[in-house]
């Protein structure tokens, strides 16, 4: 299988008040095409930074990562910038949505901005209204983002996300503002892209959104403690219980 992101001897440490923090301490780390890997660990464990160094958002201190077979932490800040764009789909808790621009025009911007896309404005649009449409928010196209629900604007983050076709989707606590059924719903529509074959690495304090993951790893101080495969997800309910049943006995192993 096709390694989409390859990670070697990851290392980020901050200084702060000339205090060193070592806060990601020599991960090794693969995510091949087309799986769906979720992280979780106790607050302040280094999830978030893992994310951001993967995905290019931040610069690790060591070590290499390379996506699709290049070595991202080599490129200049314009050509990362480039590959998230292009490549990468991002969904966030703090959604970064710009407030001047209606809901379906943050959709499309991943690909307005594109050099890679030679869409008109109008097929640009259509495609957004299209991913707006099937994640059942097309009525709210027009909205401005504060007429919008939590809900609708991450249902919104996932369409911009899906954009430009991206190889893998980065997901820091996608679900951690909304109410079960809304995080069941926007998950599931997660689960949908995965199934299609986009890899999806996803941070989560959620074991019932964890369960449905094909593998999940358990962050402490900085390392990878453990790890435990689970397959892809049948999406039955009476499977879903096994998972998390599965899951959750294996996190108060780890001292979850
Ligand atoms: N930009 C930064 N500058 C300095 N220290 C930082 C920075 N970002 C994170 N840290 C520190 O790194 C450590 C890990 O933070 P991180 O956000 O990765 O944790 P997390 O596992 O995502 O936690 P949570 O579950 O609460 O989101 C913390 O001690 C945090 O204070
Ligand atoms: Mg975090």
């Amino acid at each position: 299988m096709e390694k989409v992101l390859d990670v070697k001897g990851l290392c980020k440490t901050y200084v702060v008040n000339k205090r060193q923090n070592n806060v990601l301490k020599n991960i090794d780390l693969t995510i091949n095409e087309g799986e769906m890997v979720s992280v979780m660990g106790p607050s302040g464990s280094g999830k978030s930074t893992l994310l951001y160094c993967v995905s290019g958002m931040d610069r690790p201190t060591s070590g290499e990562v390379s996506f699709d077979g290049k070595d991202i932490s080599k490129l200049n800040d314009k050509k990362l910038a480039e590959v998230r764009l292009d490549e990468m789909g991002f969904i966030f808790q703090q959604m970064y949505m710009m407030k001047n621009l209606s809901v379906l025009d943050n959709v499309i911007l991943p690909s307005v901005r594109s050099k890679k896309n030679k869409e008109s404005r109008k097929e640009t649009e259509r495609r957004g209204r299209d991913l707006m449409k099937r994640m059942g928010i097309d009525d709210i196209a027009e909205n401005d983002i504060n007429e919008a629900s939590g809900g609708q604007l991450q249902r919104a983050c996932i369409c911009r996300s899906l954009m430009n076709h991206p190889k893998v989707i980065f997901a820091d606590e996608p679900t951690g503002a909304l109410n079960r059924s809304t995080s069941d719903e926007v998950f599931n529509e997660l689960l949908e892209i995965n199934r299609e074959g986009t890899a999806v690495m996803c941070v989560t304090h959620d074991a019932k959104v964890a369960a449905k993951c094909s593998r999940v790893l358990y962050i402490m101080d900085g390392s990878i403690h453990a790890e435990i495969k689970l397959g892809k997800y049948d999406g039955t309910e009476s499977e879903l219980r096994t998972r998390e049943r599965t899951l959750n006995n294996w996190l108060m192993e780890q001292g979850w």
